[in-house]
């Protein structure tokens, strides 16, 4: 959401984005402190200071993030420096990891070797590989996987393993890790582990482990051998393919440290090993120049391969706090923290400070039993301050997704004849498909013999 273009920054934000700018700074802060705003501020307060918007890297990890940080940075911009006119920003690096690697890649070819036309899968045309790969793995169509061949490993084992091994070995993947190293290291530890199997049984786990190493080996040399033969690269390859260039060819590696003056990563919770390895080969010595934006506990680190220790230890950097939250209620943000504040890793989360102060209203807890129960109660309240004044366009139901709301909320809602209206996705009665079916059921409401012979004189 882009609001108040050329906001006042508070001293504790003005600070943050104007660190040095020569040196590492990690603004580490809770959700809604303005690390958006700050990272915004840092590269217009470097344009205004002469450096072209062109020599500054700014980048993210989600598309959705990218197109918020490039829509803040142009409206502010375009607000505080018109005279710098609308293409001040042309030429600028702001996007994903994988959106600025392929324009590298792209605008380099001529130092790097041009990579053979390669096709990169997108999130849906990722899974889809993924899925026909381990259907052809099973089918014993993509690799020779007989479960027959294995003494220790029973048909089940395989089928957890050909299941969950391809995600556990595309992690390995963003940490660099290839096949090859990767089977050199696990035959490593197993034999370290193994050293002398003490009965039988210890024998026999052994050999399991030696054989889910193979299987799950064969896993990812089939995975990278699919990719090449039909012409693909994935997200990770995209990254890899510009570390490799930049550690292979001195002269791509000078060009881009000069190009790329200062850099900026805005969630830097999010990104992986190998992320972290591009940022560092781009940088300055000791990430010297590098301003890095993100919250740890925001952390989607189950999700692809992002890895919390990057925020938390591994950039270093000059901390710049950031306490004060501008979206929402003292009372939200002490019962958030307190949530936050069970997990092991995040006892020792500082408090925020809400600029819009309390809302002199606790929040209420509610624990439903299922999730049915949970609507009908959400539902009821909405009713009660409908009634005693409330118009229900000042009510939302806030979820993670709306495909993740369950559908008891939106059958509740119709049963108490509350409207609403859905955004970011549609909602369980606006899907086509679902529409579709309904529209079908009231013509055949209608048609019902039953009520036409009511109907007739
Ligand atoms: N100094 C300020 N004055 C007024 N509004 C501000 C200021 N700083 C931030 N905001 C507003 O507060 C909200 C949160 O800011 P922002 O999105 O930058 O926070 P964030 O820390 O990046 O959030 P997230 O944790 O979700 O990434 C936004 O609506 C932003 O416009
Ligand atoms: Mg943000």
């Amino acid at each position: 959401m882009i609001d108040g273009a050329s906001r006042t920054l508070s001293p504790e934000q003005t600070a943050a984005a104007h660190a040095g700018p020569d040196g590492a700074f990690l603004i580490a802060a809770g959700p809604g402190t303005g690390k958006t705003a700050t990272a915004t501020e840092r590269f217009c307060w470097l344009v205004e200071h002469r450096v072209p918007a062109g020599q500054i890297l700014a980048v993210t990890f989600s598309d959705r993030a990218a197109d918020e940080l490039r829509s803040r940075i142009t409206e502010e911009l375009r607000a505080r420096r018109p005279d710098l006119g609308p293409e001040v920003l042309d030429g600028a690096w702001i996007g994903t990891f994988h959106s600025i690697c392929s324009r590298l890649l792209d605008e380099f070819a001529y130092l790097v070797g041009a990579p053979r036309e390669l096709r990169v899968l997108d999130e849906t045309g990722q899974r889809l590989f993924e899925q026909r790969l381990v259907a052809r793995l099973r089918s014993g169509e993509a690799a020779p996987l007989d479960p027959d061949s294995f003494t220790a490993l029973s048909v089940d084992d395989l089928d957890d393993l050909l299941r969950s091994g391809l995600r556990f070995l595309l992690k390995l993947k963003g940490r660099g890790i290839t096949p090859e190293r990767f089977h050199k290291r696990a035959l490593e530890l197993h034999t370290q582990h193994w050293d002398s199997p003490a009965d039988g049984s210890a024998q026999q786990a052994a050999h399991a482990e030696l054989e889910a190493i193979e299987v799950l080996h064969l896993v990812y040399r089939t995975y990278e051998d699919a990719l090449a033969s039909e012409g693909l690269r994935d997200f990770d390859d995209l990254i890899l393919d510009v570390i490799d260039a930049l550690e292979r060819v001195p002269e791509f590696r000078r060009r881009c440290r000069e190009r790329f003056r200062y850099l900026l990563v805005d969630e830097f919770q999010d990104t992986n090993r190998i992320q972290l390895d591009l940022i560092r080969l781009l940088a300055a010595e000791g990430f010297g120049n590098v301003a890095v934006v993100g919250d740890a506990k925001q952390s989607i680190y189950g999700w692809r391969d992002a890895e919390i220790e990057n925020i938390r230890s591994r950039f270093g950097g000059k901390r710049l706090p950031l306490t004060h939250n501008r979206r929402s209620f003292q009372e939200i943000l002490d019962c958030a923290t307190a949530f936050i504040r069970r997990d092991p890793d995040f006892t020792d989360e500082p408090d925020l400070v809400a600029t819009r102060g309390s809302a002199d209203r606790p929040v209420t807890v509610v624990m439903a039993p299922d999730s049915r129960t949970e609507a009908r109660s959400v539902a009821e309240t909405i009713r009660r301050l409908y009634r005693s004044g409330r118009p229900f366009s000042d009510i939302a139901i806030l979820a993670h997704s709306i495909r993740m709301l369950p559908r008891d909320f939106e059958d509740e809602l119709r049963r108490q004849g509350i409207p609403y209206l859905t955004s970011g996705g549609s909602g369980f009665f606006d899907r086509q498909e679902i529409k579709d079916v309904l529209a079908m059921l009231r013509l055949t409401e209608r048609w019902n013999p039953v009520s036409l012979s009511a109907r007739r004189p």
